[in-house]
């Protein structure tokens, strides 16, 4: 039911026999190229580490400092486009997107969220074998990074979702892909996706200050507790 749904919102039934000729091989050798570079992905950050700070050392107002730093990365269009809900439609926010609107061309991600029932985002979307500017530079092409491009877990929908529930979400296990703030400050510093998000090219505008301090931001907020601001 869902798949007549995806497929309606892409307007496949109504697709000319030439566009499937063309679609089907773009969509074959778009899955084998993510496939193959999946792995080639850059190693764990060398100049990016976790930096720890003692458990009680950091106030619960000044951890709720470091929270709303940190809120302004996760809510940030490079970050929250991709963080949306169960309607599984990426966004097209933030100041070089002018008006915010559902991505173009009735792109659904699906339930797998990479776009595997309908197009691939991985079609337009290709694995960089490593990271190349250059390769994001041109205006309004589609951002490419070293791994699969496609949307973040519907637990983690971050677009349109207050502070205080993306803060829960951020320390819930539950909701976090199972991760103590630790392992998710090292997911930041490792993560291909996050290493775009911080050279996006184009006319794209980064998030506030840099990586590692996104990290230790989050490392001083679980020190402190890791408080919320609706606690
Ligand atoms: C291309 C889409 C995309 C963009 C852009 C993106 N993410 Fe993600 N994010 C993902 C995917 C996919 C996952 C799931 C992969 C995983 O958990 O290893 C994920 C998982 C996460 C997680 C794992 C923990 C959790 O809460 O589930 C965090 C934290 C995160 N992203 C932070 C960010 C931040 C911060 C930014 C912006 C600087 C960002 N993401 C931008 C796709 C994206
Ligand atoms: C037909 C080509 C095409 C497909 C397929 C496609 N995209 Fe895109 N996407 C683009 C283009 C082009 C842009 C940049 C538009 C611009 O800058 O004006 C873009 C931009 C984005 C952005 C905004 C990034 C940012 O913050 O600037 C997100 C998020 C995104 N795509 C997610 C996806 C996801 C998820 C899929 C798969 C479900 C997907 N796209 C499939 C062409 C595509």
């Amino acid at each position: 039911m869902i798949g007549t749904k995806l497929l309606g919102s892409l307007n496949f039934e109504e697709a000319s026999p030439i566009k499937n000729i063309l679609i089907v091989p773009i969509v074959a050798i778009a899955l084998c190229t993510s496939l193959v570079f999946a792995r080639a992905a850059e190693p764990v950050g060398t100049k990016r580490i976790i930096n720890n700070f003692l458990p009680g050392s950091v106030t619960k107002d000044e951890g709720l400092r470091y929270w709303r730093k940190f809120h302004e990365v996760a809510s940030h269009p490079r970050c929250s486009n991709c963080h949306v809900g169960p309607d599984n439609i990426p966004m097209w926010s933030g100041s070089s997107y002018g008006e915010t609107r559902p991505h173009g061309m009735k792109i659904n991600a699906g339930k797998s969220r990479i776009g595997a029932e309908t197009l691939l985002c991985a079609a337009c979307h290709t694995s960089l074998k490593k990271p190349n500017p250059a390769a994001n530079a041109p205006l309004h092409s589609p951002p490419k990074v070293t791994g699969i491009w496609g949307l973040a877990p519907v637990s983690a929908a971050w677009f349109g979702m207050s502070s205080n529930h993306i803060c829960n979400q951020i320390k819930d296990p539950q909701r976090n892909g199972n991760r103590s703030i630790r392992d998710v400050a090292a997911h930041l510093g490792h993560d291909a996706v996050l290493r775009w998000a911080w050279s996006p090219g184009g006319n794209r505008e980064p998030p506030p200050r840099t990586l590692q301090e996104a990290m230790d931001n989050l490392m001083k907020w679980a020190a402190a507790g890791a408080p919320c601001p609706g606690e």
